[in-house]
């Protein structure tokens, strides 16, 4: 088994005080005695709700090689059978082990952050660049002041690329992480209203966000939505933190990654595009026009970094969308089945991981262009967008811009500020306004019938990934995501 850090380095760079024999090292890291694989080294957190050191015995059960705990707590923990490090604070002590990660790497290193689309664009990055060479990247959306140290200190010595996303809330966040992270490249998605309950405008939005040229290697690149409203702002954001190299990717003719050629399928699109001097021609296994963005950036990033982008184009076929952002389900209704034909099929996109603004806009998207089969219907099913404070009730009731109109004529709403909505919708769109998830979910089972496009979205705080396997439990799947050519 290869070592990630042998207890003498995990040691010395956290500055610890080992306690008891140490093993040779660690093979992982952990703050989650749940997940928690032998071997590793147990760091035990302080959340917002839970204290790692209350898990020390579950970590020790799971098999880890050392506990990292802290001075304070030492004398609370008893008898602990396990080596142990102590130091003052633990996350501080993982920051540490971060920065000590970073500057053992020779990998080409590059940050994601924006109001959509990290998770999707670091997935994107991490898929391609298995292509060409040995790549670490963030688990799930682990973004924020443990999530980066995380990510950093799990980073293996000898991987070629690492792919880092970085989210906030708040001004102030990004900042810090990005100087651990020193990337080579930073993208930033794209700037929209998420978040906004805790800052005035998007302009302020785009500012925290411009942190992260803050932390750029020198001669490091800035890659920037050219589409973006607020392209102009970034720009000058990152010239002013000195950063010379700033490229924009989109359909902008003044873009340095730019989209010449789309077409958009239910499942898939094609795409050509000028990245740096070369005729790209890709299909990309995901649809929507959001993900061909983000495409656009993962051209551009890895480009900048020096991979093959014939390989790099190729790996986006088998590209899919995941849990949550926009993965397909066909299931299988058994409404008007004979003998001879047995019922009709349900096709569901599960967006039910978050909802901001531009992300309610791709995920209505990828609904209206997803084909419907006889008597089906393209059915919205949205849930509160949260963290938008005063805004909240003017962005709520907007969202009736990207139905009315549009090939779904059936939303089903949940949440109390989708209220907003109801009242915006105009009569000729069947709507169902339930106050939350549980009271929903019988009213949608009852409605759906073959043919059925159905779209469930929400913040997660909402909840409507009970929708999702709600849905999954009442009707079979027939395949996922088949791919049509
Ligand atoms: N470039 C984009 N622009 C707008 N919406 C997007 C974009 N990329 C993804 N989305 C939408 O945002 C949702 C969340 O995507 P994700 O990559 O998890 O974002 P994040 O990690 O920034 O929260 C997706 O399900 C999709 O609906
Ligand atoms: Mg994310």
């Amino acid at each position: 088994m290869s070592l990630l850090w042998t207890s003498e380095a995990l040691v010395a760079a956290m500055d610890g005080r080992p306690l008891g024999p140490m093993p040779d090292g660690i093979s992982g890291i952990s703050i989650d005695s749940r997940s928690l694989q032998p071997g590793d080294a147990f760091f035990a957190i302080k959340g917002e709700a839970m204290d790692g050191h209350d898990f020390a015995t579950a970590a020790i059960k799971a098999g880890a090689g050392v506990l990292v705990v802290a001075e304070g707590k030492l004398p609370s923990l008893g008898r602990l059978t396990a080596p142990i490090i102590v130091v003052e604070d633990v996350l501080v002590a993982l920051e540490k082990l971060g920065v000590a990660s970073r500057a053992r790497s020779s990998a080409k290193i590059i940050a994601v952050t924006g109001s959509a689309g990290k998770t999707t664009t670091k997935e994107a990055l991490r898929h391609v660049l298995q292509a060409v060479g040995k790549v670490h990247a963030s688990a799930q959306s682990f973004n924020n002041h443990w999530g980066v140290p995380l990510t950093l200190a799990r980073m293996p010595d000898d991987c070629d690329y690492a792919v880092f996303e970085i989210g906030m809330n708040h001004p102030d966040e990004i900042r810090p992480l990005v100087k651990m992270v020193r990337p080579h490249v930073a993208i930033v998605t794209m700037i929209a209203a998420a978040h906004l309950g805790f800052f005035r405008n998007l302009d302020e939005i785009a500012k925290a966000k411009a942190e992260i040229f803050e932390g750029l290697e020198p001669e490091g690149a800035a890659v920037l939505n050219r589409d973006d409203a607020r392209f102009k702002l970034l720009d000058k954001m990152a010239h002013a933190a000195g950063v010379e190299h700033v490229y924009g990717f989109g359909e902008n003719a003044r873009s340095t990654f730019k989209l010449t050629k789309c077409e958009l399928h239910a499942d898939h699109s094609d795409i050509t595009a000028r990245i740096g001097g070369h005729e790209v021609t890709a299909r990309i296994g995901a649809p929507g026009r959001h993900m061909v963005q983000n495409v656009l950036a993962v051209l551009g990033a890895a480009h900048l970094v020096g991979a093959d982008l014939d390989k790099v184009a190729s790996a986006l076929a088998d590209l899919s969308a995941e849990r949550g952002r926009g993965k397909r389900h066909v299931l299988r209704h058994p409404g008007g089945s004979t003998s001879s034909h047995p019922g009709g099929l349900i096709t569901l996109i599960d967006e039910s991981y978050n909802a901001n603004p531009a992300s309610m806009a791709a995920a209505m998207a990828l609904l209206n262009a997803t084909p419907v089969t006889g008597e089906g219907r393209r059915i919205a099913v949205l849930g509160d967008m949260l963290e938008l404070g005063d805004h909240s009730t003017k962005l709520h009731a907007a969202l009736a811009d990207l139905i009315v109109g549009t090939g779904t004529q059936t939303v089903f709403l949940g949440g109390p500020e989708m209220r907003a909505l109801a009242e915006a919708l105009p009569a000729d769109i069947k709507t169902e306004y339930r106050a939350g998830v549980e009271e929903l979910k019988p009213v949608l089972l009852a409605a759906l019938k073959p043919g059925d496009v159905v779209m469930i979205k929400s913040s997660k705080g909402i909840g409507f990934a009970k929708l999702v396997d709600a849905l999954l439990g009442k009707f079979p799947a027939e395949s996922t995501a088949r791919k049509q050519t």
